[in-house]
């Protein structure tokens, strides 16, 4: 499993800092291969794909969320290549969590209402003296993301035909298409997956 971190700070070893390192301890704890990468508007985010969880995260200055991270997300290709990603937020300010709640985080969430949140944090400046408070963050992610995959699992079921068909792709590639497929069956509804539904699914992803 591999998680990334993408996250913007004006500072180094700031709160940010802190808070990205502990969560990457802690998922590389749980088992997680784990990246961090700090966003850049102008960025080429194609790389995005390959992680299965992907957490931003970023202070908020002058009432705005840290611009490289807003900035990729509004205006370069971050947003389109987290299609279908499974992704947490968090936010580092001052502000108290209900305000930073309503003004900060719809900042990021208007562009990722497709996705799948499976957590969201805000953290105060001084969460160098709580660790705990960000392990916590890293435990809710892994449960919501345990959850998602299960649920999924049981919701449809795949036929022998498109089960054997799957085992003719080659192994590096097979968890990816059968989270697409199991996503989109999700999102249709189907309780089967079947060949036809995997001609369907590829024919609207645009043949990927
Ligand atoms: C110049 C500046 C502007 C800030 N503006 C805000 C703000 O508008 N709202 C808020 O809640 N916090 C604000 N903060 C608090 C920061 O979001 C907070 O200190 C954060 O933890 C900084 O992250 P860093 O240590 O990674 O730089 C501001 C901090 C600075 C230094």
């Amino acid at each position: 499993m591999k998680a990334l971190i993408l996250y913007d700070s004006r500072t180094s070893s700031g709160s940010t800092d802190v808070i990205i390192d502990t969560i990457g301890r802690s998922l590389a704890e749980s088992g997680f291969y784990v990246e961090k990468a700090r966003c850049k508007a102008t960025a080429d985010y194609s790389f995005v794909r390959e992680f299965d969880i992907v957490i931003l995260g970023a202070p908020v200055y002058y009432f705005i969320v840290s611009t490289q991270l807003f900035g990729s997300l509004a205006y370069g290709n971050l947003k389109k290549n987290l299609r279908r990603k499974k992704i947490a937020l968090f936010l580092t300010c001052g502000s108290p969590e209900p305000v930073a709640t309503a003004l900060y985080l719809p900042q990021l969430k208007v562009h990722l209402i497709r996705n799948k949140i499976l957590a969201e944090k805000i953290f105060p400046p001084n969460v160098l003296s709580n660790v705990e408070l960000i392990e916590t963050f890293v435990e809710e992610i892994l449960h919501e993301y345990n959850r998602a995959k299960k649920s999924r699992v049981l919701s449809a079921k795949w036929t022998e035909e498109s089960q054997e068909w799957l085992q003719t792709i080659p192994g590096f590639l097979q968890d990816k298409f059968r989270d697409m497929a199991e996503e989109y069956a999700e999102k249709k509804g189907y309780q089967e997956i079947t060949l036809e539904m995997l001609e369907d699914a590829r024919d609207e992803m645009g043949g990927q």
